[in-house]
């Protein structure tokens, strides 16, 4: 999926590339975020990360017979890296980016930091990032943005303190802004009926777009 505003080319050397959580291109918010993040005047670039084949937004209401196990098996980490890779590749050489920027939720949080150390990623903003650990946040090597949830099963508490004193103890530039009353997902899948919800959905776009407007 490919969206930007047009007649603004000054900024195509400029490119964000829009890692997804495990539901992928499928769901209405991914598509509708990256609109938004294409209306601040970057072309964003958005990978289908699991080949026609994401989690069915059913399983987050609960679902009991998808097996997520075994859906991990078939989108492994490396494969997942393989298709940020070439994305990276033609963002570079088919579009001539020069500056390439990328937001990740939930597993794309993961994902975005593995490629900040020279591997094409230049600037990064992550919310609620899954299973994001110790070496990888050692390994980032640019601008990185965290936008966190009070309530995450995943960026636990211990885990989001241990995260920010990795990144100071890095000297990284970067930013880590935590919301309360909100749950993991809630930078893409905000329960908007809950004030706290809402209000971290918006206030964590526009922590990304500050973020790649000052450092991109
Ligand atoms: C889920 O998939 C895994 C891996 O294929 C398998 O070992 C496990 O038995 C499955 N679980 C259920 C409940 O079917
Ligand atoms: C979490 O990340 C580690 C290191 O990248 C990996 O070995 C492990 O399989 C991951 N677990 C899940 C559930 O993705
Ligand atoms: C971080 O900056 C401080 C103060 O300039 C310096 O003492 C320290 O060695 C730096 N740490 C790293 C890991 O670069
Ligand atoms: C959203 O929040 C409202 C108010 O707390 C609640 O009634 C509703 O069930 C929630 N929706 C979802 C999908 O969780």
């Amino acid at each position: 999926m490919f969206a930007r505003r047009t007649d603004q080319e000054r900024q195509w050397s400029k490119i964000i590339i829009f890692v997804t959580d495990i539901y992928g291109i499928a769901i209405p918010n991914s598509k509708l975020l990256a609109d938004h993040i294409a209306k601040a005047n970057y072309p964003v670039i958005v990978p289908d990360l699991f080949a026609g084949d994401p989690v069915p937004v059913s399983v987050s209401e609960g679902s009991p017979v998808f097996n997520m196990t075994e859906w991990r098996l078939r989108h492994p980490i490396d494969a997942i890296d393989a298709i940020v890779a070439s994305t990276i590749a033609y963002v570079q050489s088919e579009l001539g980016g020069k500056r390439i920027g990328a937001v990740g939720y939930c597993l794309g949080g993961k994902h975005v930091p593995r490629f900040m150390a020279s591997k094409g990623i230049d600037v990064g903003f992550i919310a609620h990032p899954s299973n994001l650990t110790t070496d990888e946040i050692l390994a980032i090597g640019g601008p990185i943005s965290l936008a966190t949830a009070q309530f995450d099963g995943s960026l636990t508490q211990s885990l989001r303190r241990a995260a920010v004193d990795t990144l100071e103890s890095m000297n990284a530039t970067f930013q880590a802004s935590l919301y309360s009353g909100a749950n993991h997902g809630f930078g893409v899948r905000a329960n908007v009926s809950v004030p706290q919800e809402k209000y971290a959905k918006a206030a964590a776009y526009a922590q990304a777009v500050q973020w790649f407007d000052a450092w991109l």
